[in-house]
């Protein structure tokens, strides 16, 4: 759909996603039936709705995670006008050279390997040109090195080079894997659940600051609303399966259909 809403001059060269038609059902059952999605016209866009809403299934139909009963999913790597990539035809590891990654998606055992090296080796993983000539590890990892410890200050890791301690470290162990990979389009999936508020604030800066300084698009699929209204500049709202409702935060949050599906009148003026 197109945006009102311009965003700068890098508007048409933003990646974009685009399904035509998707349907997925489990068990008889259609959890996803999307006629027309355009993913990407905003740099930071939110997937909202009510559980079982088929937000997760979708992005795992965008990343070829899950297949589809019928329909296309289009990149278009460079604006609606680039030459378009059909996703569905994309084998997942082949997704991260596209530039399109999701949160959770990258493999990794965090019990065998330390946070470091762990964030290493996304680091390393990235650098397509070299393909996987790991001759010489200070030239691979050098330029990494000061980009991984940008990121260990800033979210004070309890001990970087041991393992990742709780659920929320490892969860924020995956994005920053996410983001070591130099996304161009990054889905992430209920990024701060389970995390503490201090660090669910800074990843939330953190994800701000990256889509300003690299052009990085992010769809965000995220139950607690505060980070969908502080980051989104548009927002989805999908409800058994359908996206019924797109745009602007503010207009999404006190939509009627919105309310009476999903926030409850109590949420409004949250
Ligand atoms: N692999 C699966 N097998 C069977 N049912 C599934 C599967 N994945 C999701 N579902 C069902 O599809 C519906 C949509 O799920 P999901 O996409 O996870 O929703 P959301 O992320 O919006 O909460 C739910 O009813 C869920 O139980
Ligand atoms: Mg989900």
């Amino acid at each position: 759909m197109a945006s009102d809403q311009p965003t700068g001059t890098s508007v048409d060269t933003r990646p974009r996603i685009h399904l035509e038609g998707v349907a997925k059902s489990f068990n008889g059952r259609t959890v996803v039936d999307v006629e027309q999605l355009t993913l990407g016209d905003h740099p930071i866009e939110g997937l909202i709705g009510p559980n079982g809403a088929g937000k997760t299934t979708l992005m795992r139909l965008i990343m070829h995670s899950a297949s589809l009963d019928r329909g296309t999913v289009t990149f278009y790597p460079n604006g609606p006008d680039s030459e378009p990539v059909t996703l569905s035809e994309t084998p997942p590891h082949r997704m991260a050279h596209l530039g399109v990654v999701k949160s959770n998606q990258v493999i990794m055992d965090f019990d065998k390997l330390t946070v470091l090296d762990s964030l290493l080796l996304a680091a390393a993983s990235t650098d397509h040109e070299r393909g996987y000539r790991l001759f010489n590890e200070d030239e691979v990892y050098g330029g990494a090195r000061n980009e991984i410890d940008w990121y260990l200050d800033r979210f004070d890791f309890e001990d970087p080079l041991g393992h990742a301690r709780s659920a929320g470290e490892k969860k924020l162990l995956d994005i920053i894997r996410c983001l070591l990979l130099r996304p161009r389009l990054l889905l992430l999936d209920e990024p701060t659940a389970g995390l503490p508020d201090e660090i669910r604030d800074r990843l939330t800066e953190v994800l701000k600051e990256k889509c300003e300084q690299t052009g990085m698009s992010v769809i965000v699929v995220e139950h607690d609303l505060s980070v969908i209204w502080t980051l989104s500049h548009f927002v989805h709202f999908m409800a058994e399966g359908s996206v019924i409702l797109q745009g602007d935060p503010e207009w999404i949050r006190q939509h009627d259909t919105v309310i009476e599906k999903y926030l409850g009148s109590e949420h409004v003026g949250d």
